[in-house]
């Protein structure tokens, strides 16, 4: 048989390739750089990489029967980890994986700005037959640096061009006292750095301007590294696969953030020689994955990784192509599940500096949690689960175009509504929460969780009742569908669903529980409980109160703060002050291990349950 030549055309960038038939439709998605969420590392498990065919679908597969609904094949939605094209086709690619919906911004601290590098210049005497002393002597001793300073070859190499190029008028860079370059002439009006916040799903990165310290430019994507395991485990399970899957996940996570920190300077027509430092934070198993440090330690008990200090390397040590004398520093982490972007998150909310206990909660793919004031700070983490950002739930996308994100009761009628206004393809955290909290006032989930029966609703919300419907795992709620709501698919709300969120939420909770039982205080002691990262951003207060999430306090101590990961790592990109308080913290925060805490045990099962 021989294979056709194929024309797909993808929406919404409209690029058109050949392929010859018969090819698999993620290859080709691979070999343009379009990226599909892969969770289940393409084995058709978790119906996340769904692409709509609006031309040329072919038939489904049995996996994709079983992991999506009638509707949806009948429209076109496939799998595109199970796909192989057969026919000319239209296939757009949804805007889940539209990285404008990362959440990249933060709440600014204003903090004196020290950063650790900085340029001067400075016109060097012209040797003579008087004075032969070498150029390094007299630049270091124009600079008034001590001579036994410690230099990059690099720098040296290109000094004669530098100081002879601009007649003797160069500018130095600095990384504290030590020169790291030499340029020739003036160039003390431009110095940037970039700041980055690794995260499990999502990859942000901050330009920004170190004579100001103003962010001038802001890039985000999704992690490469999805495709290999939508959580640490299984990341770290994957780097166990062959002897090249860690070097593997490092490359793949290197090219993106040198990719995005590309886009940062076109953005603002820098070059890349002009960024002279990068700071990075992540969780410990992401720094490790950075850092090509094989994080297989901390998916063991006792749960330790291979190091907790902050590094200062060269950026090229870590692949980074920005100056040549670029210097990268990676915060320090606190322990194996509590790393560097919950330093970050410490640095940019001031916690540390609290007269009074500040709870601060970081809801990613992990939930870390940290309560403290001046006097002592206490870290945990809970595996929450990716369930807020969309994974392990039917129809759970992130909070893109389409998503719901939030749901109200008004009289006996569910409404939602969407990012974007428009019709709905999934369900975000925010929304997520907010129905879970509408179906318990309605009485249609009870206090254990489970979605009752049509019969079992109370009799206001009978016209809800027609909304459930019976599935092979229990019930499930019909949100939104083409029939009678401004839906693309039918979008339910499964019992999976519902227990995978008391499963988050009931972990959260406990984790708070059991810190605010060692630290021996109480809801009303909080000065203020601080919501970090996408999820917190975004969710409702009231629902995150009414699931039991966290604690019964008034709504306006309730302070949703952005990406304070990525805040974090821009304050200590332009502060010195910033980075010694990273180093103590990084030491001094009591960090405390759930999984052996009899208490959390205990208070996990209660917390489980929904309080109706
Ligand atoms: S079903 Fe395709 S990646 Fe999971």
């Amino acid at each position: 048989l021989v294979s056709r030549d194929l024309t797909i055309k993808f929406k919404p960038s409209g690029r058109t390739v050949k392929v010859k038939g018969g090819v698999s439709l993620i290859s080709v998605l691979e070999t343009l750089g379009l990226t599909v969420d892969m969770p289940c590392g393409g084995k058709g498990r978790c119906g996340k990489c769904t692409v709509l065919f609006e031309q040329g679908a072919p038939p489904p597969t049995s996996t994709e029967k079983d992991r999506l609904s009638e509707i949806d094949l009948s429209k076109g939605y496939r799998l595109s980890c199970q796909t192989v094209l057969d026919s000319d086709a239209v296939i757009l690619i949804p805007n889940s994986h539209d990285s404008s919906y990362v959440l990249t911004r933060g709440v600014a601290r204003q903090i004196p700005l020290d950063p650790t590098i900085t340029k001067r210049r400075a016109i060097i005497p012209k040797p003579s037959i008087e004075d032969q002393r070498s150029d390094l002597d007299r630049v270091l001793a124009t600079f008034q640096v001590k001579r036994n300073v410690s230099l990059g070859l690099p720098m040296i190499r290109r000094l004669s061009q530098a100081v002879r190029d601009s007649n003797y008028d160069i500018t130095g860079v600095f990384a504290g006292e030590t020169p790291i370059a030499f340029e020739a002439g003036d160039t003390t009006g431009s110095c940037f750095g970039v700041a980055v916040d690794i995260g499990t799903t999502t990859l942000a990165a901050y330009l920004i301007d170190l004579r100001t310290g103003e962010q001038v430019s802001v890039a985000a994507s999704t992690n490469p590294q999805t495709r290999y395991g939508d959580d640490v485990i299984s990341r770290i399970s994957y780097t166990t696969r062959d002897s090249a899957a860690l070097e593997r996940l490092r490359d793949v996570l290197v090219d993106e953030i040198q990719k995005l920190i590309t886009v940062l300077a076109d953005d603002v027509n820098i070059t890349l020689e002009q960024i002279y430092e990068v700071c990075l934070v992540g969780n410990t198993c992401m720094t490790h994955l950075l850092l090509g440090v094989n994080p297989e330690s901390l998916a063991q008990s006792p749960y330790v990784p291979v190091m907790c200090q902050s590094l200062y390397v060269n950026a090229s040590e870590i692949g980074l192509e920005l100056n040549e004398s670029a210097l990268a520093y990676v915060l320090p982490c606190i322990a194996g599940y509590v790393g560097a972007d919950t330093v970050g998150v410490l640095l940019a909310t001031g916690l540390y500096e609290s007269d009074r206990p500040i709870l601060a909660v970081d809801i990613g793919t992990n939930g870390e949690i940290v309560l403290g004031y001046k006097e002592r700070i206490l870290a945990c983490s809970t595996a929450a689960g990716p369930a807020f950002e969309g994974a392990h739930i039917k129809h759970g996308m992130r909070a893109a175009l389409g998503a719901i994100d939030s749901v109200r009761l008004e009289g006996d009628t569910v409404r939602f509504t969407t990012v974007g206004g428009g019709k709905a393809v999934g369900l975000c955290g925010s929304g997520l929460l907010d129905a879970i909290v509408c179906l318990i006032q309605a009485g249609i989930i009870d206090a254990s969780g489970r979605i009752v029966a049509p019969s079992e609703v109370p009799a206001e919300f009978t016209s809800l009742a027609r909304k459930i419907r019976e599935a092979e795992k229990g019930n499930e709620f019909i949100l939104a569908s083409p029939d009678d709501s401004p839906a693309d698919r039918v979008i339910e709300l499964t019992q999976r669903d519902v227990r995978e969120v008391q499963l988050a939420k009931g972990a959260i909770a406990a984790g708070i529980q059991t810190l605010m039982r060692k630290m021996n205080i109480g809801s009303g002691d909080l000065e203020a409980v601080v919501l970090a990262g996408a999820f917190g951003n975004y969710v409702r207060k009231e629902s995150a109160i009414a699931v039991g999430m966290i604690p019964r306090v008034p709504l306006d101590r309730i302070r949703p703060v952005g990406n304070a990961a990525g805040e974090g790592a821009r304050l200590a990109l332009i502060s010195k002050d910033m980075r010694e308080h990273a180093e103590r913290l990084a030491q001094s925060v009591q960090y405390v291990e759930l999984t052996i805490d009899s208490e959390f045990q205990e208070r996990f099962a209660e917390a489980l349950l929904f309080d109706v």
